[in-house]
């Protein structure tokens, strides 16, 4: 009785609470060639057996995810990296023994192991070992690593939690494992390490000052703007995170943009039109470095939430591009319908 209680199914999709037993059913499913939607520390991975190419192809099919945007490879212990990287420079393991478990992806040279239907065609591949609890014993349930991209539909803001993973992906996925809400909020810092200098193709979890810190040398950051090309990683050239609400990012001197806020709420309410705000945004430039952990945590979920309530506008104040902002200012970059420079 208990054990059918603790199961819930939602179009087919199966709900299961990470107890040891459920783990191992997850596990299950991935070794059948299988999709799991997993916790992580950032955010919920969709989860398939990275040595199984028909496996990684459900997950292109099931997100609606473009063909030639690489997934992640996620390992519970950093032995395996070996099976997944043909070549592990000196510095992805000083990254690793300062950042792993944790939100940072390496993109090193791909072994022969992993099809190359996961890194899209590329002869490099992006590694992470994730710190959540439930997701090291899932992976190491497993016994293989797991490709694994945000478990959202392509293009909508990520899951956060597992009711997203629901949303967007119930009856497309043999089961969500549920962790709770996700601590960090957003992505892993994905890191290149097959050129010269290391460079970010995407701001996440840990910063750019943390890696500069902890290699000892300059870290570059790829230029991030959308119509640049080529772009580094295919990731950047497509659009992401969009909630249904128009996004209107409000960018410039601080009080400038609040009073362009005010004026915006008061004409689209006046419109007919529901708008919501970002009230957390709007604190004093002093406020945001303690702040910064809080905003990543509930950026992705808040976006969400607008969009249950019925949003037609959502109106945000930019934060400074500094630390953790660095990786807000990218998703609400890129989840914007219209950006407004005051
Ligand atoms: O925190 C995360 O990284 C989450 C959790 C589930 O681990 N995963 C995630 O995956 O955000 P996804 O697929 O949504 O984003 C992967 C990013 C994309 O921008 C992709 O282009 C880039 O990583 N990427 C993956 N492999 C790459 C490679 N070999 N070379 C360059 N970029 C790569
Ligand atoms: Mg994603």
């Amino acid at each position: 009785m208990t054990k059918n209680k603790a199961r819930v199914k939602i179009q087919g999709t199966i709900l299961l609470q990470p107890t040891p037993a459920s783990i191992e059913r997850a596990a299950q499913f991935i070794r059948h060639g299988g999709l799991v939607a997993f916790p992580t520390e950032t955010v919920y991975g969709l989860g398939a057996d990275a040595t199984n190419a028909g496996a990684v192809s459900r997950i292109f099919y099931a997100k609606g995810r473009p063909a030639d945007n690489p997934l992640i490879v996620h390992i519970s212990d950093p032995a395996q990296l070996e099976e997944v990287a043909s070549k592990v420079p000196d510095r992805a393991y000083k990254l690793m023994e300062q950042f792993w478990p944790g939100p940072l992806s390496l993109v090193l040279p791909r072994s022969a192991n992993i099809p190359e239907t996961v890194s899209a065609g590329l002869d490099t591949v992006a590694v992470r070992m994730p710190s959540h609890r439930a997701a090291l014993s899932f992976l190491e349930a497993c016994a293989v690593p797991v490709a694994a991209p945000s478990a959202n539909y392509s293009g909508r803001p990520s899951p956060t939690r597992a009711v997203h993973v629901l949303e967007d992906l119930a009856g497309r996925i043999e089961a969500v494992l549920d962790g709770g809400p996700c601590a960090v909020g957003v992505e892993s810092t994905v890191l290149d390490l097959t050129r010269g200098k290391p460079v970010i193709l995407r701001p996440g979890g840990i910063t750019l000052e943390e890696l500069t810190r902890s290699l000892g040398e300059k870290v570059n950051m790829a230029a991030m703007a959308i119509k640049e090309a080529p772009p580094l990683s295919p990731g950047m050239k497509y659009r992401h995170y969009r909630p249904r609400a128009a996004l209107i990012l409000i960018t410039g001197e601080t009080g400038r943009s609040i009073e362009l806020i005010k004026k915006l709420d008061v004409y689209y309410r006046a419109s007919g039109k529901v708008v919501c705000l970002f009230q957390e945004f709007f604190s004093s430039h002093a406020a945001y470095g303690k702040d910064l952990p809080f905003l990543a945590r509930s950026l992705f979920n808040k976006l969400r939430y607008c969009d249950s309530l019925g949003a037609d506008v959502i109106l945000v104040r930019a934060i400074a591009p500094r630390g953790l902002g660095v990786a807000v200012m990218n998703r609400l970059h890129k989840a914007a319908f219209r950006i407004l420079r005051v």
